[in-house]
């Protein structure tokens, strides 16, 4: 599956960004919220999400850059988001976050940063949709890929499948259609792409390579 990151759109023409994910064979919207706090960066907000669903026709995957996210859990949900990523890094109480987030009725994610191990999800796996793992440290869109991250996946796939989990594995930070194929072979299910997309000369056309790669 593919998700673009409406973060690299354009923000002075977002409805035709939205229309043309709609129109693609993309999944779902991959919208990243930063606070200035927990990553070096500040993106938009809660009033935004809400518009996005206003006309988005795929489920919105919200990416929370921020610090006390389940403070917020149910403000996004009501604004829209299907599914709510926060990041390991940022709670101390994982598990009942988790467990507030799943009680608002979203699919829950767990988003680790690239110096967390995959090791440390060993006891919370089991309860969550979806692990996202960074291949860029979070706060901007066009870095580049950090190559380590293949390993990674390949890791955290095992512990999945060890722990009978049915979570996805979904991956974000600087994909392109080079690093897409052995990403989708390393066990990835979902791929977020930015710059890649919304920077090419046929963003319809990119989705379709980036998703059909794995051949
Ligand atoms: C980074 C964000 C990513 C980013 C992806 O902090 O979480 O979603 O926008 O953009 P690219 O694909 O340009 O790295
Ligand atoms: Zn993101």
């Amino acid at each position: 599956m593919i998700a673009p990151s409406l973060l690299s759109g354009d923000f002075l023409n977002l409805h035709k960004d939205i229309e043309m994910v709609n129109n693609s064979d993309a999944d779902w919207f991959h919208l990243d919220i930063m606070d200035g706090v927990f990553v070096p960066n500040i993106s938009f907000g809660i009033p935004i999400v809400e518009a996005i669903k206003q006309i988005a026709t795929k489920p919105l995957d919200v990416h929370l850059m921020i610090v006390q996210p389940e403070k917020y859990i149910k403000s996004f949900r009501n604004a829209g988001a299907d599914i709510i990523n926060v990041h390991y890094e940022a709670c101390t109480h994982l598990h009942r976050t988790i467990e507030e987030i799943h009680a608002t009725g979203a699919k829950a994610a767990v988003t680790i940063n690239p110096h967390t191990s995959v090791n440390l999800l060993e006891d919370i796996v089991s309860m969550v949709d979806m692990v996202l793992v960074m291949s860029v440290n979070p706060g901007f869109g066009g870095q580049s890929f950090i190559e380590n991250s293949f390993k990674k996946i390949e890791r955290l796939k095992e512990i999945i499948l060890r722990k009978n989990s049915p979570s996805l594995i979904e991956v974000d930070g600087g994909i392109n259609s080079s690093n897409a194929p052995l990403l989708f072979k390393s066990g990835a299910d979902i791929l977020v792409s930015g710059n890649f997309i919304f920077k090419s000369a046929d963003p319809i056309q990119t989705i379709r390579e980036l998703k059909f790669c794995r051949g």
